[in-house]
């Protein structure tokens, strides 16, 4: 990927709470990023995928700051009859603009299958939310040489689904199963090459679709970062441990902005 064609993508810092936060330290928290990412806006976009019954304090928090907000999941469904499920044009009500669909955790513990995700992907677009995709393999499927199979089928379940015009509003985090909380961050070089993979097989869907940003989640940290970032396919980064403490998640988003300086 070349230099110039790199600069033409955002590039992206996302903190995913999990469930973690009550109103006092979130207060703190969100108020902390606000701050930091005044002396970043120009340069790179910042946001927060937190707790849903934190979205209203989110939205009073972050309005009219350079922070997105957004929430963790989101239904297939407007409105119904889906108990504890919630809409996306709910997280609209209040100011979200970003979801994350398809977190291993949710794969995982809640049995989302790809088809799934690629549902709540477009249902996000329709409702006016960014969809962050996550995609990755776990350290079976790394160590039995499929790693490209696996995440290659899973972005193939978003493509399938939606147009090409649709395709190039989502945001697609790599998150191998084996590197979230585990402290354990794939190297630069190893989250780069199958970026590259995602990119090329997104361009031979259609051209336009090599400018759709790739966000790189698993561990990152404010020692690692500089060095995912600065990967020529790497556009940004998901992250959870180190997105709960404001100086952690500001100083990964100061490497971010360096690292695009620096491009
Ligand atoms: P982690 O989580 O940064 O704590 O590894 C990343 C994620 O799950 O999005």
């Amino acid at each position: 990927m070349s230099e110039k064609r790199s600069e033409q993508r955002v590039k992206w810092v996302v903190g995913n709470w999990k469930m973690h936060g009550r109103l006092a330290e979130n207060a703190a928290l969100l108020q902390a990023v606000a701050d930091g990412a005044a002396a970043m806006a120009d340069t790179i976009r910042i946001g927060v995928c937190v707790p849903t019954p934190y979205l209203a304090q989110a939205q009073a928090v972050l309005s009219g700051k350079p922070v997105a907000w957004g929430v963790q999941d989101i239904s297939t469904y407007t409105h119904g009859a889906y108990t504890g499920e919630v809409a996306a044009e709910m997280a609209c009500e209040f100011g979200a603009t970003l979801a994350i669909v398809g977190h291993s955790e949710r794969r995982a513990y809640h049995a989302e299958s790809s088809e799934l995700v690629a549902a709540k992907a477009r249902r996000a677009l329709e409702a006016g939310l960014t969809p962050i995709v996550c995609i990755g393999e776990t350290l079976d499927e790394r160590e039995a040489g499929t790693t490209e199979a696996v995440v290659g089928a899973q972005l193939d379940a978003v493509l399938n689904l939606l147009s090409v015009e649709e395709a190039a509003r989502i945001v697609i985090a790599y998150e191998p199963v084996w590197a979230i909380g585990t402290g354990r961050s794939a190297t630069a070089e190893q989250a780069q090459a199958v970026h590259a993979f995602l990119r090329a097989r997104l361009a031979q869907k259609d051209s336009s679709l090599a400018r759709v940003p790739l966000l790189y989640g698993g561990s990152v940290k404010a020692d690692n970062a500089l060095a995912l970032f600065g990967q020529a396919d790497i556009d940004g980064g998901l992250i959870g441990g180190a997105s709960l403490k404001s100086q952690d998640f500001l100083a990964i988003c100061a490497a971010q902005k360096a690292a695009s300086q620096a491009r």
